[in-house]
């Protein structure tokens, strides 16, 4: 295929994705968002199947088929709340592809000189670089977060000192490879290389459990960067434009998330915070009040006899499966003339949007699922508040305990409404290992048990 058609090709493709990007900003267009990243994609493989460098079709054909089934496969299985592990592992797939495209392109036979040769090794360089830390440090934030690894932050003295001296060394080891002979050059990429893999390690390691859905959104914002790296060294416009997009969007969406989790930005990327997932960190007296239980058709009474209603739902909603029960009790009070809102978190649950999304495949309106900071001003005019299965997203320790881990977090301020009923099956803390006070006050009432059970109790009894 002529080189300007496969160029034609690419333009095309990056305005899809882009198109993709703007859809996949809000809930109503997401569908379309993702149909125009997948026609942006089929576009961009064909035309590169088609470029005068492709050699075997055998070959080529054959990676596509195993390496597609495979992914198939693995997305059509996982669940919902294994979203995060799934993309760690597939950035880490993008990181060891920008190594691996960086030390090819160096043992390439080469015909550039003078000062495109030494930006081409700049590129080599930075993508063998970013590419290492992202392979690793992905893998480690798969093994956190699918649990085979503890997710208590790695601490050793030294730390940041030990960090930047690796930067430095690698620094060094790029000057070798630009200035020194073939046989050197090789020696000084491959020891970057191999300092790289440590670096994401140690990088990953440090970071506590509460932090990795950060991390992941770091790491895919890397894996954009090592893919535009891999790009400008393969001269290919497609890759560069990808990679900035992909890296760019990262970028963003773990500063969002940082804000939401008030996380220092800088802190998470540094490592050594957080809190190992499943510590419970009690109050400073370890104060602990009693609670007062409710049953399902005494939270039915409520519900139906209440005006207003805000349904808060977190990842135990996720767990259950329940969100197809929870659109029939919305279908059921709002035929009652109740007024029944969604407030969600913007980290609720256990990946961005992940709430919404559930929700979403419930068929549940949009009009009546308001973010945090459009609904909070509510509570104190609202009857019943429903927590379903979230915990740390309405903690008040949030607001008032300077001691607790996840103080300034903005939360759901339930506790000003009325009534608050929150379902879960025990006192067990959530992702953050914290008590939480709200599940004492006056006003609160604990509906325990699986949350699917409990809701298909209350719709019965309405
Ligand atoms: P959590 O604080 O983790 O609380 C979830 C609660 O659901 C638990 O206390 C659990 O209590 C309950 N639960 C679990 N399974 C249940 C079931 N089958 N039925 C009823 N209840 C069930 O969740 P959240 O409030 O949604 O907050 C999210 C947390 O995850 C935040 O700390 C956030 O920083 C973190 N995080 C967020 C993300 C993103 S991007 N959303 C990613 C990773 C981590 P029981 O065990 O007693 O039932």
């Amino acid at each position: 295929m002529p080189s300007g058609v496969i160029t034609i090709a690419y333009i095309i493709a990056s305005a899809f994705f882009i198109l993709s990007l703007g859809g996949l900003s809000a809930q109503e267009s997401a569908r379309r968002g993702n149909q125009f990243g997948i026609i942006g994609m089929i576009i961009a493989v064909g035309a590169t199947m088609f470029h005068q460098e492709v050699g075997s079709y055998v070959w080529l054909i054959f990676l596509m088929i195993v390496g597609g089934a495979i992914g198939a496969l693995l997305a059509s299985k996982v669940e919902m709340t294994a979203m995060p592990q799934l993309v760690a592992i597939l950035h880490s797939f993008v990181g060891l592809a920008a190594v691996l495209v960086g030390i090819a392109s160096h043992l390439a036979p080469n015909p550039m000189q003078g000062a495109e040769l030494i930006i081409h090794e700049i590129e080599i360089i930075l993508g063998v670089f970013i590419g290492g830390v992202t392979f690793t440090g992905s893998v480690i934030a798969f093994g956190k977060l699918q649990g085979v690894i503890g997710s208590a932050p790695l601490n050793y003295p030294m730390r940041h000192k030990l960090n930047a001296g690796m930067i430095g060394a690698c620094v060094l080891l790029g000057a070798l490879f630009i200035a020194g002979s073939a046989g050197t050059s090789l020696t000084a990429l491959l020891l970057i290389t191999l300092i790289s893999f440590v670096l994401g390690v140690l990088l990953v390691m440090a970071i506590g459990g509460a932090d990795m859905p950060v991390v992941v959104s770091m790491l895919n914002s890397y894996s954009g960067w090592a893919a535009a790296a891999a790009g400008f060294m393969l001269s290919n416009d497609l890759l560069i434009v990808t990679g900035a997009l992909v890296g760019s969007s990262g970028a963003i969406l773990s500063y969002i998330m940082c804000s939401a989790m008030n996380r220092s930005f800088i802190s998470v990327i540094a490592g050594g915070f957080g809190v190992a997932e499943g510590t419970v960190v009690t109050s400073a007296d370890g104060e602990v009040g009693t609670v007062t239980e409710i049953f399902a058709d005494e939270t039915a009474d409520m519900l139906s006899m209440a005006q207003s209603v805000i349904i808060i739902p977190g990842y135990g909603m996720a767990v259950a499966q329940a969100q197809h029960i929870v659109r029939e009790l919305t279908e059921k009070l709002r035929s009652q003339d109740v007024e029944v809102r969604f407030a969600i978190h913007p980290v609720a649950g256990r990946l961005p949007g992940h709430m919404n999304v559930l929700l979403a495949e419930a068929n549940l309106p949009y009009d009546i699922v308001l973010e945090m900071e459009e609904i909070n001003e509510d509570f104190p005019k609202t009857d019943v508040v429903l927590v379903i299965g979230a915990n740390d997203i309405v903690n008040p320790c949030a607001l008032d305990d300077p001691s607790s881990p996840i103080y300034g977090m903005p939360v759901l301020e339930t506790w000003k409404a009325k009534t608050t009923i929150v379902m879960k099956r025990s006192m067990a803390a959530g992702y953050s290992g914290i008590d939480n006070p709200l599940y004492y006050k006056d006003n609160t009432r604990m509906l325990f048990g699986d949350a699917k059970a409990s809701l298909s109790a209350i719709a019965s009894a309405l």
